[in-house]
């Protein structure tokens, strides 16, 4: 095979060199060097097919073929309601958390269904593959299979198959002759997946890229391809929970930080579609402490229950620690409760906060509800059974109304809650059969009439 030219550039200032270094000669960061083709062929177009001559906005047909439901209702949720031909999907995730389990149940799925699909496996062998698949019942789908690492045999396979799905399991194991750097740097992550981006993109076929993302990220790949690709999808869990929640933070084709929500079991991945019931602790007696709120991810109202427990911290340094919250507001929170209702937390009581079921409660809507579960745990006091809080809390202690307060409360009503505390509303506060909405415009009101 002839070789490709290639140079080693720094990423930070663009020097160019022949040979790899720890160190850019020009600008003196560490390890910014990667190994890239250079050349005329060097630079595949992601908008491949796109013509050089200008269209009118208005001239520009629509005639693509339709989003293709996947059959796995939670991914098409996440998707923004199914596949669109032609798109590239990154799925990233930790090792071990299930991205090969969800992408060939999807894959069995749309095989299925009549759909040719290609999974190329260059972690496991076909065997190992086929055994998982047995697990899934998928043992006698029409998947096709590959095995192979080689960016260029898998290239010929896609040219000989044409599929319509293409799944790459995972983008950080190919690799391309042309290029001496191993599989996984940056350079052959990069060159591989344009290579696979822009055959797709001729084909119009739609491609998931899997990729292995460690807790800090640093792993060469996901980060690197995010701007490559129409959407990135991450699939976190609990390592010890079976839950596992899909989401999207970056979609071309539809709206971001939709949520989708499976149980790992050995039968594979279970759809949840009631995932709000996996974040209440379901206990009979009110507890100190605790509080429900109603947070939204994406479009969807997500039901969540909150645990503060605060305990005296004598002449030492308070502590804080927060899982599912953010910290940051955590601290605000507290200033608030200590300066406009009174509490004493700021120096004299250690704080800890978190949600159940690993939920995060990271949007402003639970302000409220954190709130009142803290004051509940220093007062001794429960919060009644069946309330729920939702709004906004400033530095002056006001309440605000949130978005799609409505949807909220709904949803909380749905699993059987019946009073709400929410903040003042414009226009009045929605209609909710069988619940009371209580309006508090401060938050010490919503201390004093819920706790
Ligand atoms: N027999 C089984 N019964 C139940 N769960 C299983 C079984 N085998 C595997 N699993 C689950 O599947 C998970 C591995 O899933 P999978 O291989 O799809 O993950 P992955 O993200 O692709 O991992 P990798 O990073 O190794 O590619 C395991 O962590 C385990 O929870
Ligand atoms: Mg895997
Ligand atoms: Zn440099």
């Amino acid at each position: 095979m002839s070789k490709v030219k290639t140079l080693f550039i720094c990423q930070q200032c663009g020097t160019q060199a022949i040979k790899w270094g720890g160190r850019c000669s020009g600008c003196g960061a560490w390890n910014t060097l990667v190994e890239e083709l250079v050349g005329p062929s060097a630079n595949p177009a992601t908008m491949a097919g796109a013509a050089a001559t200008p269209q009118l906005l208005a001239d520009v047909s629509l005639e693509d073929a339709p989003r293709r439901k996947t059959g796995v209702e939670e991914f098409d949720r996440v998707l923004g309601g199914g596949i669109v031909p032609g798109s590239v999907t990154l799925v990233g995730g930790e090792p071990g958390i299930g991205k090969s389990t969800l992408l060939l149940s999807v894959a069995g799925s749309l095989a299925a269904a009549g759909l040719q699909v290609l999974y190329v496996s260059g972690e496991e062998s076909l065997r190992q593959t086929k055994l998982r698949a047995m697990r899934l019942g998928l043992s006698s789908s029409p998947v096709q299979l590959l095995a192979q690492t080689q960016l260029e045999t898998i290239l010929e396979a896609l040219g000989q198959v044409k599929p319509q799905i293409v799944v790459m399991d995972s983008v950080q194991v190919i690799e391309t002759g042309a290029l001496s750097s191993p599989p996984g740097s940056i350079g052959q992550v990069r060159a591989c997946a344009h290579a696979l981006v822009r055959l797709v993109k001729e084909s119009h076929a739609a491609l998931f890229l899997i990729g292995h993302v460690t807790k800090e990220g640093t792993l060469a790949g996901p980060k690197a391809l995010e701007h490559l690709v129409d959407t990135v999808l991450y699939f976190e869990g609990e390592p010890t929970s079976g839950f596992r929640v899909l989401r999207s933070t970056k979609n071309r084709f539809g709206a971001t930080h939709e949520l989708g929500v499976f149980h790992m079991t050995a039968e594979g991945l279970v759809e949840v579609a009631n995932p709000s019931e996996l974040f209440l602790s379901g206990r009979a007696e009110p507890v100190p402490g605790c509080m429900v709120t109603v947070s939204l991810e994406g479009s969807r109202p997500l039901v969540a229950e909150v645990q503060a427990l605060t305990s005296s911290c004598g002449m030492g340094l308070p502590r804080r620690r927060t899982a599912g919250v953010d910290f940051n507001r955590l601290s605000m929170l507290l200033a608030v409760l200590e300066r406009r209702v009174g509490l004493h937390l700021l120096s004299q009581q250690d704080v800890f906060v978190s949600s159940l079921g690993g939920a995060r409660l990271l949007e402003p809507g639970a302000d409220l509800g954190i709130s009142l579960a803290i004051a509940s745990s220093l007062k001794e006091r429960p919060t009644r059974r069946g309330d729920v809080a939702v709004g906004e809390v400033g530095l002056t202690g006001e309440v605000r109304a949130v978005s799609n307060l409505s949807q909220r409360l709904h949803e909380a009503r749905r699993i059987g809650f019946t009073r709400a505390f929410i903040g003042p509303l414009r226009g009045g506060e929605p209609q909710v059969e069988g619940m009371e909405v209580v309006t508090v415009s401060h938050v010490r009101d919503a201390v004093e009439r819920a706790i």
